[in-house]
């Protein structure tokens, strides 16, 4: 894959000195057009108007031939296009390459309306649910960092998963306190780095047997502990199905007392035809007050048949037709007016307690490591992008427990305007739903949730 990081750090080593560049000049343009989204109690906000994700899971090639979306203009362009038809409002990349040049696909998305939710990890720099101790070091953040840095200048970066489906059963769970260590990190880097408050959560496997403690893990402890939303993938709604018959109606239940946003960050199970009846719940008043929307699992047929569309060529694809039938559906359902009954109050959850499908005890977590801790203040630096070595046994471990509200941000940044807007970055590949998929994942050869052998 081609980079500009060689042209990036020219450009911006002259921008101290001169006129804003071209690219300085579409990242103001973008920053005009897009309102920045915020968090509000159990919902996202869009100024003062209630946000509903609206969206697909976006990376062509899938797990197997893996590559940042966003970085070619050319196929960015020719998927906007269909994303303006389909109506949706957000996007979710696996993973993307961060010493990449980002600006004309996040300017051109901008400019459709259309924010990004983006999962910070990497194939190669991801936490090992098998290994998480050895896997949660300097090297692993280092790289995530990069990831914040650059994107973080971007209006239309909704909000960051700190990781993909880490814990995918009731043994995994043991990984817990380290995906909640690094949502910690991440946060404690884009405040004392000055950046916006982009929120950073968790995207949890559709576990039914540990969903809810999850949820719950993520939101206790203090401040500096806990998400800023959380969300979770469920196939549960297989059309045709209804509210009640998909669990749906238990699922806001169980979430009526979270106190931050939630949304569903895959979902639309493939067992029968597609009609995405799902659609006219999710964004209907029986579930605005708990959810705050969801994500279609996904744009383009990567041998899974999930995909809406077929990709021929970098210029064109083949609607298929679940892409009609979600267009459809979408058009169909516009959100309800007013806030949809959202929770104003927000606030912290209980931690859970250790059980059979619960393997955490207490609440502590694993300090930063302290190479890590000092890239608050020295910013990441340059990412390693999809070609780096890994991290997953680099060394550089955690040593300790941190004490409550190490996490919080102490100093800010004064250098943040000229933090790396080009800096590394990558993620997780999106799950692969076929069964030859499933062998391997019960293999532990897929990435998703950060596995690799
Ligand atoms: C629970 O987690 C600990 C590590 O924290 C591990 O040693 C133990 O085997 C796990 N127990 C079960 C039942 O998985
Ligand atoms: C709103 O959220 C708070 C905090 O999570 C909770 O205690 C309260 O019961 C919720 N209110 C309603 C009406 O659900």
């Amino acid at each position: 894959m081609k980079t500009f990081s060689t042209f990036a750090a020219l450009a911006a080593a002259a921008s101290a000195f001169a006129a804003p560049s071209p690219r300085e000049e579409l990242v103001a343009k973008a920053a005009s057009s897009v309102t920045p989204i915020t968090v509000k109690g159990n919902a996202f906000f869009q100024g003062s108007n209630r946000f509903y994700i609206r969206g697909v899971d976006y990376q062509p090639g899938g797990s197997s031939d893996l590559a940042d979306p966003i970085a070619d203009q050319g196929s960015c362009s020719r998927d906007i296009a269909e994303f303006k038809k389909l109506g949706i409002n957000t996007i979710r990349i696996y993973t993307v390459d961060n010493t990449a040049n980002h600006d004309a696909c996040m300017n051109a998305l901008a400019a459709a309306g259309i924010y990004l939710v983006l999962d910070v990890n990497s194939p190669k720099y991801s936490l090992n649910r098998a290994t998480p101790h050895a896997s949660y070091n300097t090297v692993y953040l280092q790289n995530i960092f990069a990831t914040i840095d650059a994107f973080a200048n971007y209006p239309n970066t909704l909000a960051f998963f700190s990781g993909n489906e880490v814990i995918n059963d009731d043994s995994t769970t043991s990984a817990a306190p380290y995906v909640k260590a690094v949502t910690r990190d991440m946060r404690q880097y884009i405040g004392s780095r000055g950046y916006r408050k982009i929120p950073v959560g968790y995207s949890a496997a559709d576990v039914d047997s540990n969903r809810y403690e999850m949820a719950e893990y993520m939101n206790c402890g203090s401040d500096d502990e806990r998400s800023d939303f959380f969300a979770f993938n469920d196939y549960s709604w297989c059309d045709p199905s209804s509210f009640t018959i998909s669990g749906w109606d238990q699922k806001v239940k169980t979430f009526t007392n979270y106190g931050v946003p939630i949304f569903l960050s895959e979902y639309g199970c493939n067992t029968n035809t597609r009609k995405f009846e799902e659609v006219a719940a999710l964004y209907n008043t029986e579930m605005t007050s708990v959810y705050s929307g969801g994500l279609v699992y996904e744009y383009s047929e990567t041998g899974n048949n999930y995909g809406l569309v077929t990709i021929n060529s970098p210029t064109s694809v083949t609607e298929g037709p679940d892409f009609l039938a979600l267009q459809s559906a979408f058009k169909a359902t516009a959100p309800p007016t007013g806030d949809g009954g959202y929770n104003s109050t927000g606030g912290a959850s209980g931690c859970p307690a250790q059980s059979s499908t619960w393997n955490v005890t207490g609440d502590a977590l694993p300090a930063i490591p302290s190479g890590a801790a000092q890239l608050m203040k020295s910013g990441a630096g340059k990412g390693p992008g999809l070609t780096g070595a890994g991290s997953q046994n680099a060394g550089g471990i955690s040593t300790g427990t941190a004490t409550a509200g190490s996490g919080s941000v102490t100093a800010v940044s004064t250098s943040s305007s000229t933090a790396t807007k080009n800096a590394g970055a990558a993620t997780l590949a999106p799950l692969d739903k076929s069964p030859i998929a499933v062998a391997f994942l019960v293999a532990g050869f897929t990435f998703v949730g950060a596995t690799l052998l």
